[in-house]
């Protein structure tokens, strides 16, 4: 399973319930790898979605505590287990792509991480655990850097290590 999301230099993610970044050639790297799976989230980051919809051409299945959560297109899961066994249900790659709370749950049960890194730090109020100070975490690639409306970032690949 892996996780995919864009960071800044200080692994900040999110601000305001909102992301810290558009960067539309991260959008498409994000669209290319998750179209035709299955993509597990928090129910804070379905609402942050136009329109609240979830992602077309993929599986969406959003967490939450609320049983009368429902949503078109999406599936609810009212834990981790739950969601797992979803995915499990519908084949193909899962990506953890979100927030904050669904990142730090699933985190263990990933052998990689897809991030954006962006040269940037701006003001955030929700953070990814920082994978460059973590034994558990390795550098597997790296691209070179991009540029895009004055912001530097490159696409980085983690693995685990053990
Ligand atoms: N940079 C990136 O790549 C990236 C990607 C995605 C999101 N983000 C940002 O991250 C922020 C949102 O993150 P967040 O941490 O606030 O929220 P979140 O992880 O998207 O969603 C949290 C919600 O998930 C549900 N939940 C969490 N743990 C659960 C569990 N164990 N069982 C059942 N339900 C559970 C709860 O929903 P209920 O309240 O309905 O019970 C909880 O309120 C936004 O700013 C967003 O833009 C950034």
């Amino acid at each position: 399973m892996k996780a995919i999301l864009c960071a800044s230099k200080n692994w900040g993610i999110g601000k305001g319930g909102d992301l810290l970044f558009h960067i539309k050639a991260d959008m498409r790297f994000f669209r290319s790898e998750t179209e035709g799976n299955t993509v597990i989230m928090g129910r804070k980051n379905l609402d942050s979605f136009p329109g609240g919809r979830p992602l077309k051409n993929r599986v969406n299945i959003v967490l939450t505590r609320d049983p009368s959560f429902a949503r078109e297109g999406a599936i609810a899961a009212a834990g981790k287990s739950e969601a797992l066994a979803e995915a499990q249900r519908h084949g193909g790659e899962v990506y953890i792509i979100g927030g904050g709370e669904i990142y730090s749950l699933f985190l263990e049960d990933c052998d990689r991480c897809l991030v954006t890194r962006v040269e940037a730090a701006p003001e955030a109020d929700t953070f990814f655990p920082d994978l460059d100070e973590s034994p558990d975490w390795r550098v597997a690639a790296e691209s070179e850097a991009f540029e895009e409306d004055g912001l530097k970032f490159r696409f980085v690949t983690y693995e685990r290590t053990r």
